[in-house]
This record gives C-alpha cells, sequence and structure tokens, in this order.
C-alpha cells in the first residue's frame, strides 16, 4: 500500500516517521508513505496558497490551484483521495478496515480555515477524526495512518487484534502482567488458574462491564447475544 499526504508542514511528520511501527512497515515493504509539501509545487514562489475567502468572513482559504495540480500529478485509477476535515465521516475501526486494502491512499491535510470547495468536490471521501476542530489535517492524516498500518499482515503478532476495543463493538477487557501483586494490588485469580475457559468468561463479562461503563452506545450498534445479556443481570445485580 502506498500513501501520499499531501501538506504545507511536513515536518509534522518527522516522528511520525521514526516510530517504531512506521519502519517496521517500511522495512518490510507494507506500506510506503511519501509526504509531499504543496509548497514545493505550487508553480511561481510568490504564490500564496491560501486566501482570504469569497464573501467575506474570517481566516484563510487553501487555494485549489495550489493543491490539485499536485493531486491531478500523483492521482491514478488506483488512488482513493481523502480529505481530513471536521466536516467529514468520522473515522471509526470499520473505516481503518475498509481503506486498509487500498492500493493508493492520498490524504489531503488542510491547515487554516478550511479548503476551497473546488478541492472538496475532486475528493472520493471527507473523514474527520472526532468531533473537535484541530489546527490542521496532519494529526488526523496520522492517526489514520497509524490505525490502518497496524491492522497489516505481518506488523502485529497474527490474531493480536482481533479482541481489541471496537473490533466487535465492544472495548477490550483489562489486561495484567507481572507482579501478580503490587503494593497489594493482585492480579484477578482467575487469570492465574490456567482455565481457560473460566478465562474467556471474565474477559467477555469484563469487556461487557466497561462497554456499559464507557460506551453503552455500543450496546446499541451491536446487540447482546444470550450470553452477553446473562452477564448483563449479573453485572447489574453486583
Ligand atoms: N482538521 C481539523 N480538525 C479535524 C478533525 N477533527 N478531523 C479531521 N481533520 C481535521
Amino acid at each position: 500500500m502506498k500513501i501520499s499526504v499531501l501538506t504545507m508542514f511536513p515536518q509534522m511528520f518527522d516522528g511520525f516517521l521514526c516510530s517504531p511501527l512506521v519502519q517496521r512497515a517500511l522495512k518490510k515493504q507494507i506500506a510506503e508513505i511519501e509526504i509531499m509539501d504543496i509548497k514545493e509545487y505550487v508553480q511561481g514562489s510568490y504564490r500564496d496558497i491560501d486566501e482570504s475567502p469569497y464573501g467575506g468572513g474570517n481566516g484563510m482559504v487553501i487555494r485549489c490551484d495550489a493543491v490539485l495540480p499536485v493531486l491531478n500529478r500523483i492521482r491514478t485509477e488506483q488512488s482513493h483521495v481523502i480529505v481530513l476535515t471536521p466536516a467529514g465521516n468520522t473515522f471509526v475501526q470499520k473505516t481503518a478496515r475498509r481503506l486498509m486494502t487500498a492500493d493508493h491512499l492520498i490524504l489531503i491535510a488542510g491547515h487554516y480555515e478550511g479548503l476551497d470547495q473546488r478541492i472538496i468536490e475532486e475528493a472520493d471521501e471527507c473523514i474527520s477524526i472526532g468531533d473537535y476542530v484541530l489546527s490542521g489535517g496532519e494529526l488526523p492524516a496520522m492517526v489514520i495512518m497509524d490505525s490502518l498500518i497496524r491492522l497489516k499482515e505481518g506488523i502485529l503478532r497474527e490474531g493480536s487484534s482481533e479482541d481489541e476495543s471496537f473490533e466487535n463493538d465492544r472495548l477490550e477487557y483489562p489486561q495484567y502482567t507481572k507482579p501478580a501483586v503490587y503494593e497489594g494490588k493482585e492480579v484477578p485469580s482467575v487469570l492465574l488458574s490456567g482455565n481457560h475457559e473460566k478465562i474467556r468468561i471474565w474477559r467477555k463479562k469484563e469487556s461487557l462491564r466497561l462497554t456499559m461503563r464507557y460506551r453503552p452506545d455500543l450496546l446499541e450498534i451491536r446487540e447482546p447475544d444470550e450470553e452477553e445479556q446473562e452477564y448483563i443481570r449479573q453485572i447489574n445485580n453486583e
């Protein structure tokens, strides 16, 4: 998979590109990442990338003639073009699963107050990473790349993403490791019992407990099955 990012602040990606996840993906040739500085591609260095909006209003808007020529140069039949904006569909784990199979993703990170609508019209979709406004699309681009790359085969240990939060519309159960007792705080004894069925049940119930507490909305997206309904009854009676 190739990911091209169009940005005016390429330096923001320096740390991200050094992260162990990205390094592993690059070394194993699982992903190729190209950070493109829009400023370098604007014809004539005198030209501004942003302008005040027609019709008046606050802030600056990124010009379409700064972005579209670069986009058209790198875009192919295989490209899937995404504009990062708070006014897009919310990015969730299912979005990551859908996008991870793309051959070529182009992520357009806007800055200032926004992008000229003619850029947005050229995109295949607009994605927001949540209901808050950031100063630009760079952090969202990194969030999306991180979540996609870690799903790729050969990046994580096999099966290790399956039980994760959101993978089946539930939050992940709590995890413990050594020491078994730390300053009087004990690891739940069932996890030390070696009884796989009891551990499975404990995890399922604790995953439900967390989901009920922090993300009850997920229980509406996927309704509890019979086993889960029983655990919910038990939790409510505790
Ligand atoms: N740009 C600014 N805020 C954003 C958000 N929440 N998601 C995606 N892009 C953005």
